[in-house]
């Protein structure tokens, strides 16, 4: 089975093939104009887009948006995080957690949300969840983004000391794509 999968971002293709693989799924990326639309809410963003991208490319097609949240900071930059990302960058998130000393009080968590467009009104999400910490560094030159200070539970690595698949063992995008495999097979058995 092949998805499409509409991003710029090679690094998402990576994680998603890593997870989908096991599935028999191949990813295809798809180039459509993302629209991200400005909301509270990643499901919004995401479902909103994945509608566009099934209207561009005609076919049922995978979308997906992450962010960001760090308990202190009240979910800051959730839904901002690439605008955020873009503007302070991880030195300026270091520097707004400066005082935060102790890594309980570092808590964070990244959510992906994955939307299937199956036709612009059928739109299936899943949601994946990475919990957490903001490293007191810079660490590690894998990955993407906030990778480098992103410390999952369970671990004392940074995502981006880890290998796209130990990544995807912890990460949102990794549970999310697996959630959407799992739905996909479980389509397939039924027909
Ligand atoms: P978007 O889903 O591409 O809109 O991502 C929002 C922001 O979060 C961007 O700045 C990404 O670089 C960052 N981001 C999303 N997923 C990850 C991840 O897995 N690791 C690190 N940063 C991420």
């Amino acid at each position: 089975m092949e998805i499409f999968f509409a991003t710029n971002n090679m690094n998402k293709v990576r994680e998603a093939e890593a997870v989908l693989r096991d599935f028999g799924i191949k990813v295809v990326p798809v180039n459509v104009k993302k629209i991200e639309i400005q909301h509270d809410s990643l499901e919004e963003i995401a479902k909103y887009a994945a509608r566009i991208a099934y209207t561009e490319l005609g076919k049922p097609v995978v979308v997906e948006d992450s962010g960001l949240f760090i308990d202190s900071l009240n979910g800051f930059p959730g839904p901002y995080s690439s605008y955020v990302y873009k503007t302070i960058g991880l030195r300026g998130v270091l520097k707004l957690l400066e005082d935060y000393r102790e890594i309980e009080l570092r808590r964070a968590r990244f959510v992906a949300v994955v939307a299937l467009a199956l036709s612009e009104s059928d739109i299936k999400v899943f949601r994946g969840v990475a919990e957490g910490f903001i490293a007191f560094e810079i660490r590690g030159c894998k990955g993407f983004g906030y990778d480098p200070i992103f410390i999952p539970m369970g671990s004392t690595k940074t995502f981006a000391e880890m290998d796209v698949e130990e990544k995807g063992l912890y990460s949102h995008r990794g549970k999310a794509f697996r959630e959407l495999g799992e739905w996909l097979h479980r389509m397939q058995q039924r027909r």
